[in-house]
């Protein structure tokens, strides 16, 4: 990839696991040995941390790729796994989920309670005629009935379709008629920003255009009035009376579990299909091994909503089938003030931490006297998912929630693999920022170039994975052929991921983003991570957006969106001294080449509502072109405060 890269990976900053935590590891370096002399067998073993009713008969079947089967002809059930054996070995007394809303009010479930809550869930939804193999919508904010709602599907092995409580009724509908869903769980409305939002209003919009929706089951959290059809039940009459005994019955191991979709960035969403036993496995191995989970003794959390895939992989299947005692908080960082979030850990003396870089750098803007007013001392281990984190954001992450002693585990993975891939192991690895360093045991990925073939340490390219892995995607839903060209048809036989990826000289992984987010500037590769980590790294700078723009000259050009840090003075000569000041400073930080064509400064950046930038959006700014489609983001009035700035400042 481009020479100026070689300046990211001049990072020679390292952090070696705490002595301690290395000692009493879960999971130590012999594991890469294992896994390398006989990865199917170090999968079997990981299985078998699960409770089976029926052993596999083989390992994998790979002989129709990329039509994967993991464990095949094993039979589990997944909310057995992860709620029936810890309270069948006495652990039923143990808090499964400390849950805080929004407005202060709490709840707190053992793993007896959510049993039961489970039990009568499966009945209710049974009785409304839900068989295995059907299709449940789940639309809820983040209150425990998200997770209750989700095992119960898995328990009578019908497939939950989590639409993230944000989208649109567009959105939703079109989610739902993909699935032909049969059922609709809901809320009247949940918390955010001090505020009961609705959310039945929504789902009824979205359920006119959706012949397929039998019942629409409504779960009563803010008691706002709320309209009523005859395909309505409330879940405190249907659910709360049902009892609260249930059988769970095992299912294929290649019984579909959940589909989720990916984010819309792009055009149509896609189906991401999962199944059951591989899924399951590499979801509580991960969790055990990644944030070296001790159910006896950590409280952990996940600030992610169950809407995404972290909170299906690491709120629902990881913790509950490792047993382990978690936060669940319901509403935004900044209610009723900004330090919310370090309130809480303080509170429930939370011990692992993780959480997205769009909120670590939303953290250092806001800054240091939110964490630094909370006790943080119980944190041990912090990870990170969801895009490359810039060092700064790191080493901001380390010093001010870590206390510069906690390992910071930065996770690269995605809807389509199910669970993470790529992360430092806390126990075991140096890490060094911005790198999620290695494949974990039992992964395969590479670098390679455009050819496919593997680039030498200190070269760039594209992220594949050359083996199947257990959580693995199986196709995308009612789709097979698009499941097939979008992701084993660049590279024969390699999974490619779409990230760009470099390895430095040590072999480690720096994962650059999206390809399509790379630019070509005068015929050099630059990532926009590199020159967005550049402008981060000026004091000045709190967050930084960068695009290429289509240039006469140089093919593309490098425009940023800058968000100034809360003191500094950007009225009229200070703002125009400031944007001389930060293309300088890239270009001394990158080299020449990388030395931004314009710099805007703003304040506020388009995110999706997973808290992605939409970057498309600043191309269409940054062209003057006319906005493409605006319903996946989260804020629609950001993007006309940056257009007047573009108009003004052209
Ligand atoms: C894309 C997947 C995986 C859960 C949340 C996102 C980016 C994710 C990292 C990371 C650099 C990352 C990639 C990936 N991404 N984690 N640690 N470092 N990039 O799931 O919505 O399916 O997005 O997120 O670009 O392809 P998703």
């Amino acid at each position: 990839m481009s020479e100026t890269l070689a300046n990211l990976l001049q990072e020679n900053r390292r952090f070696e696991p705490p002595a301690a935590l290395a000692d009493a590891a879960n999971v130590k370096a012999d594991a890469y040995e294992e896994a390398d002399a006989d990865r199917l067998a170090f999968w079997a073993k990981q299985a078998h941390r699960l409770d089976w009713a029926k052993e596999w008969d083989q390992v994998l079947d790979w002989s129709n790729p990329p039509f994967a089967k993991w464990f095949v002809g094993g039979e589990l059930n997944v909310a057995y796994n992860c709620l029936d054996r810890h309270v069948a070995a006495g652990r039923g007394d143990k808090v499964a989920i400390h849950w805080e809303g929004e407005p202060g009010d709490t709840r707190t479930l053992t793993y007896a309670d959510l049993h039961a809550l489970t039990c009568q869930a499966a009945n209710a939804l049974a009785d409304l005629g839900v068989r295995a193999g059907d299709r449940v919508a789940i639309y809820l904010p983040m209150i425990p009935e998200a997770a209750v709602a989700m095992l119960a599907c898995a328990r009578i092995g019908a497939t939950h379709s989590v639409v993230f409580g944000g989208f649109s009724a567009d959105a939703l509908s079109g989610r739902i008629q993909d699935a032909s869903a049969k059922v609709v769980i809901t809320a009247d409305g949940g918390y955010r920003r001090g505020k009961p939002s609705g959310l039945k209003t929504i789902v009824d919009e979205a359920v006119a255009q959706c012949p397929t929706i039998e019942h629409v089951l409504v779960v009563r959290r803010t008691g706002q009035e709320v309209a009523w059809s005859e395909r309505d039940l409330w879940w405190h009459e249907t659910v709360e009376t049902a009892s609260t005994e249930h059988e769970a019955q095992p299912f294929d191991a290649e019984h579909p579990l959940f589909i989720l979709y990916t984010s819309g960035t792009t055009a149509k969403p896609k189906g991401i299909l999962h199944t059951t036993g591989g899924y399951l496995t590499q979801a509580s191995y991960t969790q055990h091994a990644v944030f070296d989970l001790k159910p006896e003794t950590d409280v952990y959390w996940c600030t992610a909503d169950i809407g995404w895939v972290t909170g299906h992989s690491y709120i629902v299947y990881g913790p509950l089938s490792n047993g382990a005692t978690q936060v669940m908080y319901e509403g935004t960082p900044d209610t009723p003030h900004k330090g919310r979030f370090w309130d809480i850990v303080d509170k429930y003396g939370v011990t692992i931490l993780y959480t997205a870089p769009t909120l670590i750098r939303t953290m250092m803007k806001w800054g240091d006297e939110f964490p630094a007013a909370a006790n943080l001392s119980s944190l041990r281990v912090l990870g990170s998912v969801g895009e490359p984190i810039n060092p700064e954001a790191w080493m901001w992450y380390r010093k001010n929630i870590g206390h510069d002693n906690t390992p910071v585990v930065d996770t690269w993975w995605q809807t389509e693999t199910g669970a993470i891939m790529i992360s430092p192991l806390p126990g075991v690895t140096g890490t060094k920022p911005g790198s999620a360093m290695r494949p974990l045991p039992g992964i395969s990925a590479d670098v390679v170039d455009d050819e496919g073939k593997s680039v030498p340490n200190g070269g760039g390219g594209f992220l594949v994975l050359r083996e199947p892995w257990p959580s693995m995607l199986r196709t995308i839903w009612g789709d097979d052929q698009r499941f097939i060209d979008t992701y084993w048809s660049r590279f024969p036989g390699m999974y490619f991921a779409g990230d760009g990826a470099k390895k430095d000289d040590d072999g480690d992984l720096w994962l650059l983003g999206r390809v399509d987010d790379v630019m070509l500037v005068s015929g050099h590769n630059i990532s926009t991570t590199e020159v967005e980590s550049a402008l981060v790294s000026h004091p000045s700078v709190a967050e930084a957006a960068v695009v290429g723009a289509t240039d006469p000259t140089t093919g593309q050009a490098i425009v940023a969106f800058t968000i100034p840090r809360g003191s500094v003075d950007t009225a009229g000569d200070a703002g125009e001294a400031l944007i001389k000041e930060l293309r300088d400073h890239v270009a001394k930080t990158l080299g020449p080449i990388a030395k931004p064509r314009q710099i805007m400064l703003v304040a506020e950046l388009p995110k999706t509502r997973s808290g992605k930038i939409m970057r498309r959006l600043l191309r269409d700014v940054a062209e003057h072109r006319s906005l493409g489609d605006v319903t996946t983001l989260q804020d629609s009035t950001v993007m006309d405060l940056i257009s007047d700035g573009m108009k003004s400042a052209k």
